[in-house]
């Protein structure tokens, strides 16, 4: 493998693999979907999928990622020579890139509402006028997609590694006073029956399907990030733990954000189904009515700052180690190459919020189709579409082709450790994995 870079520590990788996985999928996705699809249900049905399909996808791509220490097509070509398997990588590549256009523009929204916390100016804030404005929202795009190219151009260890071991632990300690400070809001017990007692009257085929996209989208799973950064996990590390203390994590981290917003919509009268304004409509507001409410806007506003910034570094990551090692260029080059396409899509899907939202896309669906603006047609046709097929053919790949002897190395570390997931493990990357994933998805397009 040459001097190809690893991560430094056993708990760096850990931490930067954590620093993926939370993101604006914890705090800005989960609750708005958690709120459109009716609630505890929802969660339950999520957690179901993280466990049963995200934890054995994790240990798929971590597997691949490390065995072959590349990049998500590389990597499928060396475990999977003279195939077509690298395919399912060029669809990651694809998921990572297209998610990249509106995870800048939302990392934006988070660098705004953090300078105006700041300054103190959140109450007189309105949301919508801001989000379909021409301008204010590309600068600050533009300026979140610098500060990820500042930490990519540091490279692994020195760049990821270092800042998501710093900014981890605070995002937790962030999160914990707030979840304290939900504790004492009038809409307390309403907001925790929401979040935790199921209505399942509310589940469609619909639910399965957002709760698996979202379980993708929030482990990271099905977009070539745990494959990038499989590659750079150490030989010591145990990738089975890894998965599942990072799916524990981000579960965790997902619901306290729950715990910190439902409440807080209760509290304040605000529709907890309104979709994906949720966080940047009901904290503002709420910020502006608490007493102590100018400090806490600043300390969430900066962990969903930072929680972003870790996300979508190891998003921008996929596309800068493919083009490193297929493309044979510079770290630097594939950086400016990745920010400048996630900069032309930035702008697409931000002005398709404001002067060219009457151009809209529809996905193909049995019934009614939706019709998405640009920004919500990226984040439904990945999560909705691309990484449950992604998923599925991983699944299939690690499940019944890729050889026996890698699979039995990656799990048991080289024999050093005993392994003992690996029979279940195959037993839902074979069966439960591609059988759930392919009837939620035919369910959720309205096929069956
Ligand atoms: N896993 C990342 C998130 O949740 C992409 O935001």
């Amino acid at each position: 493998m040459g001097n190809r870079a690893t991560f430094a520590t056993r708990l760096g990788g850990i931490a930067a693999t954590v620093g993926s996985a939370v993101g604006f999928g914890n705090i800005w996705r989960f609750p708005y979907i958690t709120g459109q699809d009716g609630g505890a249900a929802f969660l339950l049905i999520y957690v179901l999928s993280v466990l049963c399909l995200g934890v054995p996808l994790m240990i798929a791509e971590f597997t691949i990622g490390r065995s072959a220490h590349r990049n998500v097509v590389g990597a499928f070509k060396l475990v999977a020579p003279g195939t077509k398997w690298h395919w399912v990588g060029v669809l990651g590549l694809l998921v990572a890139i297209l998610i990249l256009g509106f995870y800048v523009v939302l990392s934006g929204w988070t660098l705004r509402y953090t300078a105006l916390a700041i300054v103190g100016d959140l109450g007189v804030n309105d949301f919508s006028t801001f989000v379909s404005d021409t301008y204010a929202p590309l600068f600050w795009t533009l300026l979140a997609i610098l500060l990820n190219a500042f930490i990519l151009l540091g490279g692994v260890q020195k760049g990821i590694e270092r800042a998501s071991n710093i900014m981890m632990p605070v995002l937790a300690l962030l999160l914990v006073i707030l979840v304290v400070n939900s504790f004492f809001l009038d809409g307390f017990k309403t907001g925790m029956e929401f979040l935790f007692v199921p209505d399942f009257s509310k589940v469609t085929g619909q639910t399965w399907i957002d709760a698996i996209g979202q379980a993708f989208f929030s482990l990271s799973v099905a977009m070539g990030i745990l494959l990038a950064y499989g590659s750079y996990l150490g030989d010591n590390t145990k990738i089975g733990k890894t998965a599942l203390s990072v799916a524990t994590l981000d579960t965790v981290i997902a619901v306290l954000a729950g715990i910190v917003i439902f409440p807080a919509c209760f509290s304040y009268g605000i529709e907890p189904g309104q979709g994906s304004g949720l966080v940047f409509v009901t904290l503002p507001e709420v910020f502006s009515q608490m007493p102590g409410g100018h400090l806490l806007a600043v300390m969430f506003f900066l962990l969903i700052t930072l929680a972003g910034l870790t996300s979508c570094i190891s998003i921008f990551e996929v596309p800068i180690s493919f083009m490193e090692e297929e493309f044979h260029i510079s770290r630097r080059s594939a950086v400016i190459y990745s920010c400048l396409w996630a900069m032309g899509l930035g702008i697409v899907c931000s002005l398709s919020l404001g002067i060219w939202s009457d151009f809209t896309l529809s996905l193909p669906k049995v019934g009614t189709p939706d019709h998405d603006v640009i920004f919500d047609f990226l984040d439904h046709l990945t999560s909705r579409y691309m990484m449950p097929i992604c998923a599925l053919l991983t699944s299939l790949f690690v499940g019944w082709w890729l050889d026996r002897d890698i699979i039995h190395n990656a799990v048991t570390n080289w024999k050093t450790d005993s392994g003992w997931y690996l029979r279940p493990l195959l037993w839902l990357l074979r069966i439960v994995a591609p059988l759930g994933i392919l009837v939620i998805f035919l369910s959720g397009i309205g096929v069956i």
